[in-house]
């Protein structure tokens, strides 16, 4: 074979093979092409290389050598094929190494605190019987926390042992004695003194007492006070209160028990019960408030008279979900806290 014939043959190939590998467009394509130029058995190239051995004897230096440089030219025409085609196939996996395809990792969201969420809703349900809610410090000193709710220096509530009074703060204030509030009675007093009756509010909040936790004490702990002050105020109005709103808490036909209790900042006081599932489950304390009270603030006791309860909010929560131990509300535990 003629030297000129068989670079003829080679350059026609090469030409062919550009050809074909520029237009696959697809792995598939882009696979034929390569079987039918570079296949081991039957390529194209494979069959031109045969023709080397009939070129003549003296030419066949310069006929190998250009088949090297067409063979190179073919396989560098059918790599960058490939490459182009993995390019717009996966662009963004393949230069950064990040694939939008993979699911994202789902934020979790939190949710407002059980006890939180119990406030709140407290706090809408006494807002329809015309309740506005007070906040009051949870460092009180002795006139808030007991004087002015009728609670002499000798009474045992105000036992070092059953109070966290504070040393630090007593030597600060220059011997004024103050403490971590032990219920959110003080905010009574605290809005008597600054407003002229009548009064309708609750206050919702922490109180502090030294107990030893168990399923159903914890040394810090939330009550909700409520306070209704006008004239012609009696223990049928308090009943009604509390009635109105153990039903909407409790979403069923509630029903209110007093049981005789004393308190020495109302008079007569009441331990109250609330019908729930068919037995009584008990929520605290109540009664009208004591004229001693109402003298301490500067209102008339023969002009207006007041109702006031006590309830606690943990036991509330706990009642409606059936927790059995309220300190899990406190252990910061969320596959506790997730299910509310
Ligand atoms: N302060 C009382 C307590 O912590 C609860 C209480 C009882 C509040 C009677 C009241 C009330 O307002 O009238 O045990």
């Amino acid at each position: 074979m003629a030297l000129v014939e068989f670079l003829a043959e080679l350059d026609q190939l090469a030409r062919a093979a550009t050809a074909a590998f520029a237009a696959a467009d697809n792995a598939g394509a882009l696979e034929s092409a390569r079987v039918e130029f570079l296949g081991v058995r039957n390529g194209r190239l494979k069959t031109v290389q045969k023709g080397l051995g009939k070129v003549d004897k003296t030419d066949k230096p310069t006929a190998g050598k250009r088949f090297n440089q067409v063979k190179r030219q073919i396989e560098a025409a059918y790599q960058a094929a490939a490459e182009s085609l993995a390019e717009t196939a996966a662009p963004i996996a393949d230069t950064t190494g990040f694939d939008p395809t993979i699911p994202g990792n789902r934020p979790r969201l939190g949710h407002l605190h059980p006890i939180t969420q119990t406030i709140e809703e407290i706090v809408d349900i006494m807002g329809r019987l015309g309740f506005t809610v007070a906040e009051g410090p949870e460092v009180e000193d002795q006139w808030h926390n007991f004087e002015a709710l009728n609670i002499p220096p000798e009474h045992p509530a105000r036992d070092p042992l059953d109070n966290f009074y504070l040393a630090t703060a007593e030597k600060a204030a220059g011997g004024k004695v103050w403490l971590l509030r032990s219920q959110t009675s003080t905010v009574q007093i605290r809005v008597m003194e600054k407003t002229a009756p009548p009064v309708r509010v609750i206050s919702l909040g922490r109180v502090y007492r030294p107990d030893t936790p168990d399923a159903t004490h914890v040394p810090m702990f939330h009550q909700i006070e409520g306070l209704l002050i006008d004239t012609h105020v009696t223990m049928a109005d308090l009943k009604s209160v509390l009635r109105l709103f153990g039903m909407s808490y409790f979403e069923d036909d509630v029903h209110i028990r007093f049981r005789p209790s004393f308190f020495p900042f109302t008079e007569p006081s009441v331990e109250i019960d609330m019908s729930w599932h068919g037995g009584w489950v008990e929520m605290g304390g109540a009664g009208m408030v004591d004229p001693n009270v109402l003298c301490a603030v500067g209102y008339d006791p023969e002009k207006v008279t007041g109702l006031a309860f006590g309830l606690g909010i943990e036991r509330m929560c706990a009642q409606r979900h059936g927790i059995t131990d309220i300190r899990e509300f406190f252990k910061n535990d969320v596959r506790f806290l997730q299910q509310f």
